[in-house]
């Protein structure tokens, strides 16, 4: 059958108590190709990095895609406000000198650029900070039925946006299909740290952290 739809697979929202499968997942399909994490040494992602994501789930605003009971896909978001450019430069002092660290360090000038809620004069916006999919089904369409879940989620809790930094080439295709406007690029080989050295250097063909906003 060509394009299959994938209507074996349910998205739901991912409930307290299921932290622990929800990093299971994002362990083996998120973290490993997931450009910044791939971008600084080592692989694998720090407690803190980790405790981050899982912090958003008691929000409800966490999606995930089964498929016979496996999770096959998932997204984690969160809700942030005005303060978040001042908020991401304390918690990118806090973390410096690790991997976690330089990875903020970037999403806090990520997050000074953009500035989304000011930009838009809105009090709030639902965040994506992680998106992914097992690769044996990829290409199905699931990354946009949990971006669609979490839009409407947004809907339901208020929020007038819902906003993304897409640190990969394919999510950032991703969302222009969905409609979502593109706000700032910084292309990967332009952020340095006081060196001068290149903080984040992801393998091909991921080249700039695009962010993106959806107006509801
Ligand atoms: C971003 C991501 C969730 C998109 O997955 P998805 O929802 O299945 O993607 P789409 O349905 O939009 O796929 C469109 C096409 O791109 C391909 N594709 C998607 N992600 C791909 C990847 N990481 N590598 C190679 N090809 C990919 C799909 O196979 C599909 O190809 P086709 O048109 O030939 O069938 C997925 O790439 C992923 O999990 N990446 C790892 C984690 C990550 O980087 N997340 C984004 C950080 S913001």
């Amino acid at each position: 059958m060509e394009n299959p739809k994938p209507d074996d697979i349910e998205v739901r929202q991912v409930c307290a108590g299921e932290s622990e499968e929800l990093m299971v997942f994002l362990l083996a399909h998120y973290y490993p190709e997931e450009p910044l994490t791939a971008g600084t040494s080592p692989p694998e992602p720090e407690a803190a990095d980790k405790e981050f994501l899982l912090s958003n789930v008691p929000f409800g605003t966490c999606f995930m895609a089964l498929q016979g009971g496996r999770i096959v896909a998932a997204v984690v978001a969160g809700p942030k406000d005005s303060h978040e450019p001042e908020h991401m430069a304390e918690e990118a002092r806090r973390h410096a000198g690790g991997k976690w660290g330089r990875i903020l360090h970037l999403l806090s000038a990520v997050e000074s650029a953009t500035d989304v809620c000011r930009r838009f004069g809105v009090p709030s916006s639902l965040h994506v900070h992680a998106l992914g999919v097992d690769p044996v089904v990829r290409g199905r369409s699931l990354g946009a039925r949990l971006m669609t879940a979490v839009a409407q989620r947004a809907r339901e809790l208020g929020h007038p946006l819902v906003s993304v930094d897409c640190t990969s080439v394919y999510s950032a295709r991703l969302v222009q299909r969905l409609g979502y406007q593109l706000v700032n690029t910084l292309r990967y080989v332009d952020h340095l740290d006081a060196s001068g050295q290149q903080v984040i250097r992801p393998p091909p063909p991921h080249e700039s952290v695009q962010t993106f906003v959806l107006h509801l």
